[in-house]
Order: structure tokens, then C-alpha cells, then sequence
């Protein structure tokens, strides 16, 4: 592949051992990907605090050393390698919630060496935002701009909605990426892969964040890779409402980009769409497929409800003014568990604005830096949620079998008095 004298000084070791590791492990992630070259970035998003096995944490760096987990989880290198400052803006995703370390898997454990990651973060110049959506708290791609994210939820996000590039990067690519200032040319840094392939025709009214839900959560299942296009939809798709429809159609499939049109700014114009109809496959989505979502989400045997927990993706400054309204004065059921996540500058306002007072002083508990999935949860337990990709998961990360999804309105319902529900109107 061609590399620039300025890629060539890197992988020869001329900035140095982390650049040269960094730059060995993305020309071999390149090549494989058959991309000719790379492309400069200044925006990455990075994996530095996910560690869902706690074990072999233990058996490869007994010493909990940063430097080294570093060097052996996300460079692939034995040797332990001091990483001087990253090159590219670099963000992070979550860690653990250092409040509560006995509701996440890992316990003191994982919050120990997701703090002690959090320090080498800052030491080598990466921004701490702790959050799977970094486009609310800082991190905003412009159009074009080339970038290299992690998070399924977020990389559709950045490639649909802000126009930005990226590609799902991994722990180490985007790592890698951070360090150089590199990332692969292919993919959907190229134009000619950015193209819708497939309609879907939606004929249900989108008025609700759940609905959007459940037709990312439909979609992606039905379309894997493939770029959708929405036509027909009757609702402006505000900021929850699209961050549900990303980590819903990742969920379920693995959408990274998709184009609404009349809304998003890669879209093909209502013209282009005449001409674009007429050899584009068509999707459905009325309100059978919408059920046919509702009801592979919705499995519980029992409608007491023992757990809710919102905020997948990190809720939004909307969504925790909405639930501290439908809060304040209540008293949540005694039976159940109120988890609400978000990322630290959400929470941080949501603290000044009474937000998470109300929230708390109700017997919910909001948590910053975290998510739902990595929670302990006894599996004999029913849990509610109003994303599709919290109910999606946790069958997976915490055993929970019985599940109910909902609107952010039925979850709270079933909060205050330990029933769900919930149904599909
Ligand atoms: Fe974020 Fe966890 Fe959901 S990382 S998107 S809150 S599964």
C-alpha cells in the first residue's frame, strides 16, 4: 500500500516505539480491508474502559499497570510501550460508575482499573467524556470530516445525521488511530459507499420515540450492512428519537449509516428519489412489521416488573427533564430499581437543574460514566426499558430472560407501581 513519507517516518520507529506499533497494526488492519492508502483524522473515539471479563485482566496484567494493559489489550504488544500524547482529538467511551460499584459486573475491581485507565486517558492527551454518544458532550463531527468511532450507536450517528466519515473501528484500530492520526481509506470514507440501497416505506406514525425504536430495531434486522433510505415519515426526527433509531437498528442488525430524506444531509432530494425509486428494492414498514418488533422485544411471562433502567444511549438533557417531571413527588415502587445513565456533562447540568435531585429524591438512582448492560442483575428478574437495545442485550450481558419494552412514560408507570403496562396501540 502507498504510505506517505510522513506514514513511512512512523512505521520505521523515527516518532518513536508507540507510533511505530500503532502504525504496524493499522497497515495490517488496512491491507487486510484492501484499502490503498490511509486518510488523516482528528477525531477518535475510543474504547479504553470496556473490560467485561475481569479475569483475564487479572492472568495477563496481575500489576493492573496501565502502560501495560494498554500495551497488551489494545497494541497487541508484549513489550510494554509508553505512549507519549496521542496525535488526533481523542474521546472516550464509558467506564464504570465509581459511585456504585456493586451494581456493575466487575465490582471494586472493574472500577479500580477503569479509574486507573481514566488517569493514563488524561495523561496522554485523551478527553474523558465517558459517554457511547460523544456528539452530546463535545465530540461533533462536521460533514466530511474523516473520523475513526467505536460504539454501534454512535457511528451511525456520526455518519447519517452530523455527515461525518467513519467506519466501525475496534479497541485497536482506534487506539492505533488516536496515536497517529491515521485511519484506513475505505469504506465509508469514500463517496461512492455512502449511497442508500434500499428503501424502506414507512407507513406508521413516527410520533413517539418508541416508534423509532421499533423501526430501527425491524430494519436493522431485515437489512444488515445495507444503507437505508426512509420515505414517507410523518415526524421530525428530534435528537432521542434518533439516537433510538442508531442504537436500535446496530442492536438488532448492524446499521452504520442511513439517509431520511427531507431530514438528513447526505439524502438523495425528493427529484433524485424518482429517479432512485425505480431500481431501488423496497421495504415495508407498516404496522405489521411494527409489531412483529414489538413482540421479539417484548417477552416477559409475568408483568410484575423488577428493574427499569433508561438511558440507552446515554440519555439526552430532553429525556432527564422529561422523567424528573413525570418524578417529582413520587415515590418509586418498593419493589423496584430506578437506573437511569447518562453521560457526566448531562449529569453535571442535570445536577444544577434539580434534574437528578428529583430523580433521587423519587428512589431512582442516575449514574454517569456507565451502562445498563454491565449491571448485576439477578436473572430471575423483570426488567422494563424504553430502548430496544437495552432489552435487546441484556438477555446476553446479565441473563435477564424476561424483558418489556415500552414507551419512557410506560417504564416510569411501571417504576411507581412494580406492574407493566405497557401495550402496543
Ligand atoms: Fe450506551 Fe450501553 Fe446503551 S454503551 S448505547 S448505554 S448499551
Amino acid at each position: 500500500m502507498k504510505l506517505t513519507p510522513n506514514e513511512q517516518a512512523m512505521l520505521e520507529g523515527r516518532e518513536g516505539v508507540a507510533r511505530q506499533k500503532a502504525m504496524e497494526l493499522l497497515v495490517g488492519y488496512a491491507e487486510g480491508l484492501g484499502a490503498e492508502g490511509f486518510v488523516d483524522t482528528n477525531n477518535v473515539a475510543v474504547l479504553t474502559g470496556l473490560f467485561p471479563y475481569p479475569d483475564l485482566i487479572r492472568e495477563i496484567v496481575p500489576s493492573l499497570d496501565p502502560d501495560e494493559i494498554a500495551s497488551k489489550f489494545f497494541l497487541n504488544s508484549d513489550e510494554i510501550v509508553v505512549v507519549d500524547k496521542v496525535k488526533a482529538f481523542t474521546t472516550s467511551h464509558i467506564y464504570r460508575n465509581q459511585d456504585y460499584p456493586q451494581i456493575q459486573q466487575g465490582g471494586e475491581f472493574l472500577c479500580k482499573v477503569t479509574k486507573n485507565m481514566e488517569q493514563y486517558c488524561k495523561r496522554i492527551g485523551i478527553v474523558n467524556l465517558a459517554t457511547c454518544s460523544p456528539y452530546q458532550s463535545g465530540n461533533l463531527p462536521v460533514m466530511g470530516e474523516h473520523c475513526a468511532w467505536t460504539e454501534s450507536s454512535a457511528i451511525p450517528f456520526c455518519n447519517s445525521i452530523l455527515g461525518g466519515r467513519t467506519n466501525i473501528e475496534g479497541l485497536h484500530s482506534a487506539f492505533a488511530s488516536a496515536i497517529t492520526g491515521k485511519t484506513p481509506l475505505w469504506g465509508l470514507h469514500l463517496d461512492e459507499n455512502r449511497v442508500g440501497k434500499i428503501i424502506v416505506d414507512v407507513a406508521v406514525d413516527m410520533g413517539d420515540i418508541k416508534e423509532w425504536n421499533l423501526m430501527g430495531y425491524y430494519v436493522g434486522g431485515q437489512i444488515g450492512l445495507d444503507i437505508p433510505i426512509y420515505m414517507n415519515i410523518n415526524a421530525v426526527p428530534d435528537l432521542t428519537r434518533i439516537m433510538a433509531l442508531c442504537a436500535a437498528g446496530a442492536a438488532s442488525g448492524s446499521t452504520v449509516m442511513f439517509h431520511i430524506v427531507g431530514h438528513t444531509p447526505e439524502a438523495p432530494s425528493s427529484d433524485e428519489m424518482d429517479k432512485l425509486g425505480k431500481g431501488l428494492p423496497i421495504l415495508p414498514y407498516a404496522l405489521e412489521q411494527r409489531r412483529e418488533a414489538y413482540e421479539r422485544l417484548n417477552h416477559s411471562t409475568r408483568d410484575d416488573v423488577d428493574v427499569v433502567v433508561l438511558g440507552c444511549p446515554h440519555y439526552t438533557l430532553e429525556r432527564m427533564k422529561a422523567i424528573a417531571g413525570m418524578l417529582e413527588g413520587k415515590k418509586i415502587h418498593p419493589n423496584v430499581e430506578l437506573f437511569v445513565t447518562t453521560c457526566r456533562m448531562i449529569k453535571a447540568i442535570a445536577d444544577r437543574d434539580g434534574y437528578t435531585e428529583a430523580i433521587s429524591e423519587a428512589g431512582g438512582k442516575v449514574m454517569d460514566d456507565t451502562c445498563g448492560i454491565f449491571f448485576e442483575f439477578n436473572s430471575s428478574k423483570v426488567l422494563a426499558s424504553d430502548s430496544a437495545k437495552m432489552v435487546h442485550y441484556v438477555p446476553m450481558t446479565a441473563g435477564v430472560k424476561n424483558t418489556w419494552f415500552g414507551t419512557t412514560e410506560e417504564c416510569i408507570d411501571a417504576a411507581l407501581t412494580g406492574k407493566w403496562k405497557g401495550e402496543l396501540t
